[in-house]
């Protein structure tokens, strides 16, 4: 137990530039203390006293913002970095070495039983705000912009912004180009439009001279055998 509190406290000095002794480390880093509290709770969720591993975890959410569900499965040498606001959910899991920011929440779309939250791979950047929801797996090294809304799996090495989160980088460096196949074709979606309308006012126009009594076969529209455009008769 003491000897991950000392690997915690060493794995932020290496991502966070800003600490400056292992006290401040100690009483300051609200994650650090989040994830000593989420080893206990987790524990004790393992042995079935969910209520007493429930308790834990809220009043760690009291003290430092971060709520982290006892059920939730974390690696090793994980960071979170100031840690306010962020969420974790009961079927979540984490890899080693991942770094999640405040505000972060790895939930649920509501829609799913059992298996809900997602799984991050190791060495994950998960950005300030970003939200991964749903039972979707996280390559390892991905990046997640800051304030990224990730609702599908991302494969290794690829970072992913914005809302729905897209891929912007892959693993080898490359920038995803366009599927050509399927190119939106604003042309041909507005002849598409026009000849509809073009059918529409052929209707109308049916309608119109057979109800005015058809010159070719004197029917009504509703009994127009031919159902042809028609002159109206001309009045005597
Ligand atoms: C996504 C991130 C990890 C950068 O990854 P990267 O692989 O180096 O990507 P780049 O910086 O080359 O950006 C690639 C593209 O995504 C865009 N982008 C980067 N971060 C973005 C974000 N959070 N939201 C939307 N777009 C973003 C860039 O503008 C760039 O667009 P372009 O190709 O049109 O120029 C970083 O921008 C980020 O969001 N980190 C989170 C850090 C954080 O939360 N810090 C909080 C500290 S308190």
């Amino acid at each position: 137990m003491f000897a991950r509190l000392t690997e915690d406290i060493s794995t932020v000095f290496a991502r966070d530039p800003a600490a400056k002794s292992k006290w401040e480390v100690l009483f300051c880093y609200a994650g650090v203390k989040a994830l000593f509290s989420h080893r206990l709770a987790h524990r004790l969720y393992k042995n079935g006293h969910y209520f007493l591993a429930r308790w834990l975890s809220s009043r760690c959410k009291k003290k430092t913002g971060i709520e982290i569900h006892p059920g939730a499965t974390i690696g090793r040498r994980v960071f979170i970095d100031h840690g306010s606001g962020v969420v974790i959910g009961e079927t979540c899991e984490i890899g080693d070495d991942v770094t999640i920011y405040q505000g972060v929440t790895l939930g649920g779309t509501g829609k799913d039983h059992g298996k809900r939250h997602p799984t991050i791979g190791n060495g994950v950047i998960v950005g300030a705000g970003a939200k991964v929801l749903g039972p979707i797996e996280i390559g390892q090294n991905v990046k997640i912009g800051a304030g990224a809304v990730v609702l599908k799996p991302v494969p290794e090495g690829c970072t992913v912004v914005g809302n729905p989160g897209r891929i912007v980088r892959r693993a080898d460096g490359s920038r995803p180009t366009l599927d050509h196949a399927n190119l939106p074709d604003p042309m041909l979606e507005r002849m598409q439009q026009l000849y509809e309308r073009l059918v529409e006012l052929e209707t109308a126009l049916r309608r119109h001279a057979c109800e005015a009594g058809c010159e070719t076969c004197g029917q009504d529209a509703a009994s127009c055998p031919l159902n042809h455009i028609c002159n109206p008769k001309t009045e005597p």
